[in-house]
């Protein structure tokens, strides 16, 4: 694995690979890598001929400074890993490398960008728009691939290729959870071990409400996913949302076509903790 840090080398090989007629696959990620991020690699190394991944903690999508601070950067245990995913380019730039000027740009993402994490966190999605658009113009990738966790996160990325016309196929991939159901994230890391032991009340309670779909409207689930999620101590739910799985928009009755999915973010101690759930599976 070759690890580059320059816009300009990077651009220059995989504009030449996809010349000589070899697919690109992009994983992109921030670092601090997990089984997440690996089952990601190793789709992208299944599915095409060179594996691009991007190690970058894209300050422009943190809208709480403490947060982008705090971080994990273990950019060492990250190389060895990827190495062993079999990602051919490690991309690991500098924020000057990335933005030599600050970038502008405002993107009319509309409204699956105003929901759910778009209003709690102000300025995110946009952040996301503009480091994934410039690591897609960068690595001319034929496929680029995100975890199914940011589920709000796919649907965004979509609109702005759409938006942007890129020539790209979005690839999302499933959660990948711990034995107890607790999400993989690079914030578990933070996590004390007396709050690691009460997380997976969050996959439990989403779990179990699917199959109160069948009786129960929408609103009376999202009341029983957030009681009992709250019944744990410790745990704060942020919000519980059940959306359509392409719009995003809160749906008030169930309909299987919507492909319904529950979102939810929860606090455990000042650690933020987000997951979901589709419904009708
Ligand atoms: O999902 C993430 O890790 C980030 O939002 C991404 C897509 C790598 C952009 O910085």
């Amino acid at each position: 694995m070759k690890v580059i840090r320059t816009v300009s080398e990077l651009n220059g090989l995989t504009r030449e690979l996809r010349g000589q007629g070899r697919t690109i696959g992009l994983v992109p990620t921030m670092g601090a890598l997990h089984a997440g991020h690996l089952s990601l690699m190793r789709h992208a190394r299944e599915d095409n001929d060179v594996v691009v991944a991007s190690v970058f903690v894209n300050p422009t999508q943190f809208n709480n400074p403490d947060d982008l601070r705090t971080y994990p950067r273990t950019e060492q245990a990250d190389c060895e890993l990827m190495e062993q995913a079999g990602v051919d380019y490690a991309f690991i730039p500098s924020v000057e490398e990335i933005y030599p000027e600050p970038d502008t740009r405002i993107f009319p993402l509309g409204p699956v960008a105003e929901v759910m994490e778009g209003a709690m966190r102000p300025g995110h999605f946009n952040g996301v728009a503009q480091i994934v658009s410039k690591l897609f113009s960068m690595t001319n990738a034929h496929r680029a691939y995100f975890g199914e966790k940011d589920y709000q996160q796919i649907a965004v990325i979509r609109r702005m290729v759409q938006l942007e016309n890129f020539d790209i196929e979005i690839v999302p991939c499933p959660i990948v959870r711990e034995p107890d159901g607790l999400a993989l994230s690079s914030r578990n890391v933070r996590l004390t071990p007396e709050q690691r032991s009460i997380a997976p009340a969050i996959h439990r309670a989403l779990e179990q409400s699917t199959a109160m779909a069948a009786t129960k409207s929408v609103e009376q689930v999202k009341q029983w996913v957030k009681d009992t999620i709250e019944s744990t101590d410790g745990l704060t739910t942020e919000y519980y949302e059940i959306v359509d799985g392409i719009t995003m928009q809160p749906i008030t009755e169930w309909n299987r076509s919507a492909c319904p999915i529950g979102c939810v973010t929860v606090y455990c101690g000042d650690v933020r903790l987000i997951d979901n759930i589709k419904y009708f599976k």
